[in-house]
């Protein structure tokens, strides 16, 4: 049911760890499931992201899809990591079944809230980037679980 390079990413995942003094960092949870993740940016002067780790306390598709979220952001600029949205995510890693869905989002929402981080403490407005939740699970469609 899982593509082979989710399972890759999922036994192999890249980028695992934190960034000391990093320039944004974001969590989010989904108290449906109870997973957490969190994402950490190091961004140079040009906007460029140099480096990213994550976190994840969760399921495997939460592991593979941070995984590839922090592949594909990195050495991107700001805006372009706006891109790295959970479809981008999941079409990397040949697709996710139905009910792994939303673990994408949480790799997605992370990122936001990790560039929502970075944009406060810099006091910049990223165009398009709207203010993250912290819990995705909010105003979710019941269905969907
Ligand atoms: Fe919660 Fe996958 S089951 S993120």
């Amino acid at each position: 049911m899982y593509s082979e390079k989710v399972m890759e990413h999922f036994s192999n995942p890249r980028n695992v760890g934190e960034i000391e003094n990093a320039s944004g960092v974001g969590t989010v949870g989904n108290a449906k499931c109870g997973d957490i993740m969190r994402i950490y940016l190091d961004i140079n002067n040009g906007g460029i992201i140099q480096d990213v780790k994550f976190k994840t306390f969760g399921c495997g598709a939460a592991v593979a899809t941070s995984s590839m979220a922090t592949e594909l952001v990195k050495g991107k600029n700001v805006k372009e990591a706006l891109q790295v949205t959970n479809k981008a995510v999941m079409e990397a890693l040949d697709g996710l079944p139905a009910v792994k869905v939303h673990c994408s989002l949480l790799a997605e929402e992370a990122i936001h809230a990790a560039l929502w981080d970075y944009a406060t403490k810099n006091n910049i407005v990223i165009e398009g980037l709207d203010k993250p939740k912290s819990d995705i699970s909010e105003g979710e469609a019941e269905e969907i679980y």
